[in-house]
């Protein structure tokens, strides 16, 4: 399924969509080149679910946790990791204990795509604007991503 996203506004609003429909142990799988907009559907995520101020991009602390919000978010990413591996050792698991997980450069970390809960949205520019191609995991079905 394919999203048009021509501005910021309809990343706003693509994302409060997505945070409507989140359920803890989901993940969204954000991949695409850099400046494709990962971070910034991230912040909608965030905000949508009522994430009010700063939200830093994790590239340098690979992990941020925004545990008061329902369902908590860990927002990661994970293109500074060299190998799937670091993950653990990142303790990536215990983090996403009960919260719903947003996952830049998902592929630097094995991918997420066998989990049923995965939301995988490769974001693409378009335009000025940009597009998303979404592969919904079993868990969302019905849930209309
Ligand atoms: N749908 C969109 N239309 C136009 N510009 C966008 C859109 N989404 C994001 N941008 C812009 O793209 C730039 C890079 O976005 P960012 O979210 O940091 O990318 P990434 O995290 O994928 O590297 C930002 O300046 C942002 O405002
Ligand atoms: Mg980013």
């Amino acid at each position: 399924m394919i999203v048009d996203l021509p501005d910021l506004a309809a990343m706003e609003a693509y994302g409060a969509r997505i945070a409507s429909r989140l359920r803890p142990g989901d993940v969204l799988a954000l991949s695409g080149g850099l400046g494709t907009g990962k971070t910034t559907l991230s912040r909608a995520v965030l905000a949508a679910l009522g994430h009010e101020g700063e939200v830093p991009s994790p590239t340098f602390t690979i992990i941020e946790t925004y545990d008061q919000l329902s369902p908590p978010v860990v927002h990661a990413d994970f293109y500074r990791l060299d190998t799937p591996a670091e993950v653990e050792e990142l303790g990536l698991d215990d983090y996403r204990e009960g919260a719903v997980l947003l996952a830049e450069w998902p592929e630097n970390a094995g991918g997420f795509a066998h989990e049923p809960g995965c939301l995988a949205i490769r974001l693409e520019s378009s335009g000025n604007g940009r597009k998303a191609i979404v592969e919904p995991g079993q868990d969302w079905l019905g849930r209309e991503p």
